[in-house]
Parts: structure tokens; sequence; C-alpha cells
């Protein structure tokens, strides 16, 4: 599957550098030829005779490795890759990244690539929950580099928790996602997913029920099919996919915002719920009881309703994908919101408690579109995501 393909492969000093080793077999398995580059601190962890011995090349390990090639050796190194993977990419890495630091071989050649980065962050719990890293990897991540893992479990230091490298497996997966030639490769498409959390004051405020679930499958079915996917997500409670670019919002207005930063797009889903008011007079303090007893008054403005906005715009994607969760006469308003919203499909579904859909792990929905409805049995969501990834492929062909 990864047959002329060329790997940059930095491996980061960390105890994971040794599944590194594992990464490179299955990379080279898969057809992939592999460039390996170590940090200084990896090679306290694995010795670069076994990386160029499994890769079948040099390794690189210092500037200074390139001085005997043409000028700007680091440039071309990183260029005649298809995509860099950093992997371990250890919590200063990726803070030397987030900076644009070139100190080092690693730093230098991921400055100075256009190429697609992957990155696989693997460091102890609490260095992964700090705000810095934290605050690190959204830079990252807006500045285009996707991410594979980390997963949570046993770590090397006694502890348990998020940051242990995803395993190499699942990284060659995001590899052949990202350069996969599906029938949507080539294509960027905006999905949006999750609830909007609308600010009452600085503690408190409204949301909703939605999960993520559907629109998170939705993201990753269709980078399966190779598209580069911008996933414009509100407060989840699940976690967004690997592989696709992701933009985390917290209200409607922001999530407008994002919507319309994210074009041009081919196509765009907008599976979030998002909420149709906000608190007009949200206070930037604590609310307080006060001395009578009187509850405040919230007074509520309409929000920006995105699906009909970006239907409408100018900058419009091809096709524009809308949902209606609804609890009663689902097909009857599904329609009704098609005329009104001024997209090209609706995918409708029956929400009312009894259905267990919202926040359930299936979904049970039909599809309207001008030329009628098609009604989809009962599926995993994971499954409803799949079909309708593949139709969204076919109508863009
Ligand atoms: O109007 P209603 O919320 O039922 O419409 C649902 C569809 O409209 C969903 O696709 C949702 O993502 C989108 N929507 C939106 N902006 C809003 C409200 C809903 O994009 N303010």
């Amino acid at each position: 599957m990864l047959a002329q393909k060329r790997i940059l492969l930095i491996i980061g000093g960390g105890i994971a550098a040794y599944k590194a080793l594992e990464l490179i077999r299955l990379l080279r398995k898969d057809g992939a030829a592999v460039t390996p580059v170590m940090t200084k601190a990896a090679g306290e962890f694995v010795t670069p005779l076994s990386v160029s011995a499994l890769a079948g090349e040099k390794v690189y390990t210092h500037l200074f490795d390139l001085t005997d090639e043409a000028e700007m050796g680091h440039i071309q190194l990183s260029r005649v890759a298809d995509l860099i993977v950093v992997a371990p990419a250890t919590a200063d890495l990726i803070a030397r990244m987030a900076q644009g630091r070139a100190d080092d071989l690693a730093s230098t050649l991921l400055l100075a690539t256009d190429t697609p980065v992957l990155v696989a962050p693997a460091m102890n719990v609490r260095m992964w929950h700090h705000p810095a890293t934290q605050r690190n990897l959204a830079t990252i991540q807006s500045d285009g580099i996707r991410l594979v893992g980390p997963e949570e479990g046993d770590m090397a230091c006694g502890e348990y928790g998020l940051g242990r490298l995803a395993e190499p497996a699942d990284i060659l997966a995001a590899v052949r996602a990202m350069l996969s030639s599906g029938p949507l490769s080539g294509k960027h498409i905006i999905v949006t997913s999750g609830p909007t959390h609308e600010p009452i004051d600085p503690v408190r405020y409204i949301a909703n029920r939605s999960s993520g679930a559907q629109g998170t499958a939705i993201a990753a079915a269709l980078r399966d099919l190779g598209a580069k996917v911008s996933f414009i997500t509100g407060p989840a409670s699940v976690p967004p996919p690997d592989g696709v670019d992701i933009i985390r919002v917290e209200t409607a207005a922001a999530m407008a915002a994002a919507v319309s930063a994210a074009l041009p797009a081919d196509a765009a889903v907008m599976a979030a719920a998002v909420a149709d008011w906000r608190v007009a007079n949200a206070s930037d303090r604590k609310m307080k009881k006060d001395a009578a007893g009187t509850p405040p008054a919230l007074s509520f403005a309409e929000n920006p309703d995105i699906l009909r906005d970006l239907s409408a715009s100018p900058r419009r994607p091809r096709l524009v994908v809308g949902f209606a969760a609804e609890t009663d006469h689902v097909i009857d308003h599904a329609q009704a919101k098609l005329a009104k919203k001024g997209c090209d499909w609706i995918v409708a579904n029956d929400v009312s408690p009894a259905t267990g859909i919202m926040g359930g792990a299936e979904n049970a929905v039909t599809i309207l579109s001008r030329d009628g409805a098609e009604e989809w049995p009962r599926l995993p969501k994971a499954e409803v995501a799949r079909r309708l990834a593949a139709r969204i492929a076919d109508a863009l062909e």
C-alpha cells in the first residue's frame, strides 16, 4: 500500500523509542522506504546501528551529517519525503516544534519542510496534561500537523494514564490514511461535531446532550477515504479522531468563525448540535444569589445558523450536508429543514430518549435530498459514517 513512498522518520528520545524499530519494520513491510533521523537523546534508548539495520539506510543524527551533501542538505532531506513521521515525539520536541526552533537536525528538518507531518506523542501522563504541552499541541495542530495517539495505559515510570505512544500498527494506519489515494484524496471536507457551550457567566453555561460520536465517526470515515478533514468540534465527550485537523471551539459564534476560516472546502458535513440561542446578558463575573432570592432573568439572542449561512455563501462548498435531530415528525421536519437551510442533503434521525440514539452507539437515519428520501436501517454509528462517506465520495466524483 505504501509502495514508492518515502517516510522520513524522526525518532525522539524516550523509552518508547524502542517501538520505532517495530514501526520501521511495519513501514518497510508495507512497501515504504524509511530515512531515519535520531535526536541526540534517542541514542540513549536505541542504537543508530539497530535503526539503520532495520531501515536499510544510513541514520542521520547531527546537522553536520549533511555538510558532505549538496548545499542545503537538510532542506533536501525533508523535501524528498512524502511524509515526515515523528515517533516518539517527546514533550520537549513538541515544544520546540511549536516554537519553530532549529537547534538540532530534527527540529531543523521540521522547520525547513513543507511536507505533511504526523506526530506520535509519548510522554509521562502529567507532562501530557500540563497546560504548556496542551498549548504546544494546539499550536502544532493549527499549523496543520496531524497527531496519532497517545494512548492510555501503564507507563514505564509506574504511573497510569494518557501518554503512551500509539501502537506501531496504529501509526502505520495513520500513515496510510495520510498517504492514501482513496476516492476523496485531494478533497478538503469540513466536519462540525459535538455540542456548543453558551456561557451564562464565567463558570456556567448552556449545553446539550450531543456526545460528538456521530460527527467523530464521520470525520474518521472521510479521512479513511483519503480526504483532508477539518474537524471543528465543540466540547464533545468522545475524543476526536486521529489524522484530521482538529479545531476546538466552545460557542456557536466561535464555530461559525472556524467554519469560515476553514474555507474553501469541497464539502461540509455539519453534524454539530449547535445551540440556537446564546445568553445575551451573560455576565463577565460569577452571578450571585441576591438577598431577596430573585432568580436572575436570562435573555437570549439568536446564534448564527452556520449551516444556512454556509449554504448561502459565495464560498459554498459543492456539497453541504446538514443534520436534523428531531423527537417527532422526523421526516416532515427534515424536509422543511432541507428547504429552509438550502443544503444539499439532510441526515435525519429520531433522537427521542426511547431510541437511545443520543449518546448511544447506533443510529437510524434517513437521507433526504431533492431526489427523495433514503431510509437506512439501524446501524452502528461507524457504519452510518462509512456509508455516508462513500455517498459523499460518489457525489464529489
Ligand atoms: O435548526 P436545527 O438545529 O435543527 O438544524 C440542524 C442542522 O443545522 C445541523 O446540521 C446543525 O449542525 C446545523 N446548525 C447550524 N447552526 C445553528 C443551528 C444548527 O449549523 N445555529
